[in-house]
């Protein structure tokens, strides 16, 4: 049956990139308010993609974006899979650096370069394809749930009440992700662990309005210089973090996790030079691979304040703020960390000048059992999809929904990504290779089929 479905996917190939195209023109860009238009456009497109394929699908409206809610008919005596997936999207910005426009799905070089294009709407569309080419060939062999969210890229805030209230429907065997990556090109992997992510903004207050810095300056606090001195006190010369506390919860890598990670093929010259940098950085006494998967990390992620248009301006500006982010580790407790971070800078701060904070996003690291049955299916599909054996990898980005799919509806999930490290996530020229996109597919109808074992 699945050669049958497998033929599907291929008599479909152009068709499915016609159709991802069509998807990734709709900028659904959660983040700003101006796009929620698109936001509920894409959701009805997706819905209605997902209504061609047989299976019921529903717009839910949330008080933030809308949720895609799908499903098979409940058939007694098979699992359930509950699917997962996101169509909203980063911002595209800086556009001025797009070879062609986000939003303008373009194929260059074998592959699809567009916002979203691997993050997540390419990863969840293969999974789109692969139920159309079950359905063709007599139907599904599970029973599938599928959730698509657009507000993931936001820290999924409205989730969490939906998964609660919608706990029956939502009931499941196992969880399915398809929102990471392969370790290289060639080498599928399953992901075993994520980050988890602490989001804080810190706003420095000083004088009600911008001063001129000659008659000011030096008797005037200037909240850039106090946010500057402030933040720099957030490393230490090793590299390490410093916030009393934040390594206190952090579990130690084990010898053979680490023997592990340094036998997977990574080459730190050509990681330098892939990202043209002159050096790395990082935590003193861990490899890359450690510290970007499974060292916490603090990161200023904008910076603001004073003049920024052209030229000089002379101000003691009246303001500055910075968005930090903190990616935390097994068993780091996000609000513990939120706490941390805050008692630091309040702190540090001289009393010459007021300091605030806003939370923008929280949520926990995730380690999934590797141990189970659902570990041994996925690597067979992967095999059959891809035709390579997977590799088991941990990641450093965060996937919020996965602790919640755990504490809220009880089950663990699995991480089988599709991406490729070089496809520019979040970042300019975010790409997914059409080759990807054709063994996703393929992965995923060979996981369908896989996971009716369970
Ligand atoms: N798909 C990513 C998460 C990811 C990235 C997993 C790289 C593995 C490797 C997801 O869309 C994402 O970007 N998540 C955000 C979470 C946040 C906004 C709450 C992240 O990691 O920054
Ligand atoms: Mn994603
Ligand atoms: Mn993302």
């Amino acid at each position: 049956m699945l050669d049958r479905v497998f033929q599907s996917i291929n008599a479909r190939r152009s068709q499915s990139i016609a159709s991802l195209k069509d998807f990734l023109r709709i900028p659904s860009v959660s983040t700003k308010p101006e796009h929620a238009p698109d936001m509920r456009r894409c959701a009805e497109w997706l819905a209605d993609q997902i209504r061609q394929t047989g299976l019921r699908a529903t717009v839910e409206s949330t008080p933030g974006h809308p949720i895609v809610l799908a499903a098979t008919d409940r058939k007694p005596g098979r699992p359930t899979i509950l699917l997962y997936g996101h169509y909203d999207v980063q911002p595209p910005e800086p556009l001025e650096q797009w070879i062609t426009p986000p939003f303008e799905p373009t194929e260059r070089g074998g592959a699809i370069y567009a916002r979203g294009a691997v993050d997540d709407k390419g990863q969840v569309f293969a999974h789109v394809e692969a139920i159309r080419a079950w359905q063709q060939q007599g139907g599904l062999p599970v029973n599938l749930i599928a959730l698509f969210e657009g507000e993931e890229e936001i820290g999924s805030d409205n989730l969490e009440n939906f998964l609660k209230q919608r706990r029956a429907d939502l009931a499941a065997d196992l969880a399915v992700i398809s929102d990471t990556g392969q370790f290289a090109r060639g080498l599928p992997a399953i992901t075993y662990g994520l980050r988890g992510l602490v989001y804080m903004e810190v706003f420095i207050t000083g004088p009600a309005f911008d001063l001129h810095s000659g008659m000011y300056g030096g008797a005037v606090h200037n909240p850039a210089n106090v946010l500057a001195e402030l933040l720099a006190t957030l490393h230490n010369p090793d590299g390490s973090v410093n916030i009393p506390g934040f390594y206190d919860d952090v579990l130690p890598l084990s010898k053979a996790e680490r023997d592990q990670f340094a036998r997977l093929p990574h080459d730190d010259r050509k990681y330098m030079q892939e990202l043209k940098i002159p050096g790395l950085f990082g935590e003193a006494g861990f490899s890359t691979l450690e510290r970007s998967w499974a060292r916490p990390t603090c990161d200023i992620n904008g910076l603001t304040s004073g003049y920024q248009g052209p030229g000089a301006k002379t101000i003691i500006p009246a303001k500055a703020s910075a968005k930090v982010s903190m990616r935390l580790v097994p068993n780091q407790d996000p609000n513990k960390i939120e706490a941390a971070f805050i008692q630091a800078m309040r702190d540090r701060c001289p009393k010459t000048v007021t300091i605030e904070f806003a939370q923008h996003s929280l949520g926990g690291p995730v380690l999934v059992p590797l141990d189970g049955k659902p570990t041994q299916l996925a690597a067979a599909a992967i095999k059959q999809g891809f035709g390579a054996d997977p590799v088991f990898i941990r990641e450093g980005g965060s996937i919020p929904v996965v602790g919640q799919i755990k504490s809220i509806l009880g089950i663990d999930t699995l991480l089988v990504g599709f991406g490729l490290p070089d496809d520019r996530v979040h970042s300019p020229n975010e790409k997914f290779d059409l080759d990807c996109f054709y063994h996703g597919t393929r992965t995923a109808a060979a996981l369908y089929a896989q996971l009716a074992n369970l």
